[in-house]
């Protein structure tokens, strides 16, 4: 239970309520349409900072669609329309004066396939510090690809080799070698759209590892299919189901008593 309550400054949410305490990314009546397709309604959520948020549900129900709305990843969809409110900071992300770069440097994002760029590993790794000019000389930008492969588990198993092919590692590696890419740029918020779902069992858990210890630093949100990951890594859960958000809370209470009966249902594999 939050025992603390703070007002999100009303220019960015218009009449909306915040209902946590440090909020990072705040959404309220987020509608997605593609064509005629109205893929997301009305859909309200606070993601705590320095937290890992797990967004579950069934196949087609919206978990990436909202996962593009925070750093506007919809805007590279033609027939993608997205109307309603989400504010990182307080900062709403359509703010015309917001750059669109900027802002996908403070919302990182990793995907369900890793995809390394066809460069060196350490050219994965140094790319986005250096269009971003985050290094002064070569000697910074070393060490931000250093510490990012560090903070990224990998950095053992690659040292010897930072100017092999990124591509010429395993998949586990290469989904290691992408959060480095990710977290280069100093992110506030990391976006993950099932970043497990191509790893084997024992990379996943590597991954599970790593997303702990990146909490303490970045605001996390995951989409998953598998529940146990949801339990393993999250401590907020938001079930989404046909477009609709239909739950969400602390993961101990979701996965233990579920409010609404869908929710009930899927997680204990009734559908899905
Ligand atoms: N680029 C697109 N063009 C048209 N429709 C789309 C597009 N992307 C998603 N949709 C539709 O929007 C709805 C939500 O899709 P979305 O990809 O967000 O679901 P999801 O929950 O991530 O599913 P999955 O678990 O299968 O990845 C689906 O009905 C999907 O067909
Ligand atoms: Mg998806």
């Amino acid at each position: 239970m939050m025992n603390t309550m703070v007002q999100v400054p009303s220019i960015a949410l218009g009449t909306a309520e915040a209902t946590s305490a440090h909020a990072k990314v705040v959404a309220r009546h987020v509608d997605v349409y593609y064509g005629d397709k109205h893929a997301l309604k009305d859909v309200g959520l606070d993601i705590p900072e320095r937290a890992v948020t797990a967004l579950i549900g069934p196949s087609g129900c919206g978990k990436s669609t909202f996962l593009r709305c925070i750093n506007r990843m919809n805007d590279t969809i033609a027939i993608a329309r997205v109307t309603g409110e989400i504010a990182i900071d307080g900062q709403d992300v359509s703010d015309p004066e917001l750059d669109v770069v900027q802002l996908r440097a403070r919302v990182g994002m990793v995907f369900q396939k890793p995809n390394p760029f066809p460069k060196s590993i350490f050219e994965n790794v140094a790319y986005g510090p250096r269009i971003h000019g985050l290094a002064r000389n070569a000697k910074e930008l070393e060490e931000i690809v250093v510490t990012s492969l560090k903070k990224a588990g990998l950095y053992e198993e690659v040292k010897d080799r930072l100017t092999d092919q990124g591509t010429g590692l395993s998949g586990g590696q290469q989904q290691r070698l992408c959060i480095a890419r990710a977290i280069a740029v100093s992110p506030e918020v990391i976006l993950m759209d099932e970043p497990c779902s191509a790893l084997d069992p024992i990379a996943t858990a590597k991954i599970e590892e790593l997303i702990d210890e990146l909490r303490s630093n970045f605001t996390i949100v995951i989409v998953t299919h598998s529940m146990q990951q949801a339990a393993r890594v999250s401590q907020r859960t938001a079930f989404f189901h046909l477009g609709s958000l239909v739950e969400e809370g602390s993961t101990v209470d979701m996965f233990t008593s579920p409010k609404d009966r869908r929710t009930q249902d899927y997680i204990t594999g009734r559908f899905g």
